[in-house]
C-alpha cells in the first residue's frame, strides 16, 4: 500500500518540494533551532493548514518557503526549481512571479486604490503592458467580489474586504503557490469566514497551492490538509477526505 502511493505522488509531481529543511538561529549559547529537518511534498491546488501553538515556527516557515528569509540548510524546490540555490538578483523576480502572500494585517498601501493595490506586484514586470495590468486587477477584484470598490482607499474598506484585496494582489502574478501568515487572524468571524472561502474557491478556480499558518479551528475544518507543527518539528499531516467538507 505505502508503495503504491509513493509511486502515484511521484507521477503527479509535487509543486513544492522541501527537504531536510531547517533553520537555527545564533544566540550567546549557541544556535537555537527554530525549525528541525523538515521533509514534505505539497500538491498543486491543494490547501493546507499550518497550525500549532505560538512559537513553533509557522511564520518562520511561511517565510523559508517565501525566500523571505534564509534557511539554515536543506533544499526547497518549488515548480521544479531549485530555490534555494538561486542568485540573490534572481530571487526578488522568482518570489514576485511564483509566490503570492497575504498577512494578518493586510499589509496595504494607504495612498493606493484598491485596484492601484492589486497592480503594486506587477509594477516591476517585463513584458505585461500597463493596460493588461489593469485589466488583470479588475478581474480579480471582480472575483473577489469587490469590482464596485476599484477606487476605494484602504481605510474606506472593512478589515474583511481589504483582506479581499490583499488576497487580489496575492494572485496578480497567477503564483504556483500562495502563502498566507494568519489571515484571518484580525477580522471578525463573519469577514473571517468569507476570505476562507473565497481563497478555498479561488485555488479551485486557478487551482493554486494555498498553504495558511492559523489558529483558527474553521481554517482547518475547511483545508484539504492540516499539517501541526510543535517545536519546530510535523506533529501530524492530515488528509481529510473530500466529503468531511
Ligand atoms: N529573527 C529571529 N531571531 C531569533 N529567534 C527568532 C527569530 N524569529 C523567530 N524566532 C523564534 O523562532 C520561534 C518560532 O517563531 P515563529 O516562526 O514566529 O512561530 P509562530 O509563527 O508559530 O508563532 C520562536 O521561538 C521565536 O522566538
Ligand atoms: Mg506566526
Amino acid at each position: 500500500m505505502g508503495e503504491r502511493r509513493d509511486v502515484q505522488v511521484a507521477a503527479t509531481s509535487p509543486v513544492l518540494f522541501i527537504e531536510n529543511l531547517h533553520k537555527e538561529y545564533a544566540s550567546e549559547a549557541g544556535p537555537v533551532p527554530v525549525l528541525k529537518p523538515m521533509t514534505l511534498k505539497f500538491s498543486r491546488g491543494e490547501m493546507v493548514s499550518l497550525m500549532g501553538p505560538s512559537g513553533s515556527g509557522k511564520s518562520t516557515l511561511l517565510s523559508l518557503l517565501g525566500t523571505l528569509e534564509k534557511p539554515s540548510g536543506g533544499r526547497i524546490m518549488l515548480e521544479g526549481e531549485a530555490v534555494s540555490e538561486l542568485a540573490e538578483g534572481k530571487l526578488a523576480e522568482f518570489r514576485a512571479r511564483r509566490i503570492g502572500f497575504v498577512f494578518q494585517s493586510f499589509h496595504l498601501i494607504p495612498t493606493m486604490t484598491a485596484l492601484e493595490n492589486v497592480m503594486l506586484p506587477m509594477l516591476g514586470m517585463r513584458g505585461v503592458r500597463r493596460n493588461e495590468m489593469r485589466r488583470r486587477a479588475e478581474e480579480l477584484l471582480e472575483l473577489v467580489g469587490m469590482a464596485d470598490r476599484l477606487k476605494h482607499l484602504p481605510h474606506q474598506l472593512s478589515g474583511g474586504q481589504q483582506q479581499r484585496v490583499a488576497v487580489a494582489r496575492a494572485l496578480i502574478n497567477r503564483p504556483a503557490l500562495v502563502l498566507a501568515d494568519e489571515p484571518t487572524g484580525n477580522l471578525d468571524r463573519a469577514s473571517g469566514l468569507n476570505v476562507l472561502r473565497l481563497m478555498l474557491r479561488l485555488k479551485q478556480t486557478l487551482n493554486m497551492t494555498f498553504i495558511i499558518a492559523t489558529h483558527d479551528p474553521e481554517v482547518a475544518a475547511l483545508s484539504d490538509r492540516v499539517i501541526r507543527i510543535r517545536d519546530g518539528e510535523v506533529e501530524a499531516d492530515q488528509r481529510r477526505p473530500v466529503e468531511g467538507r
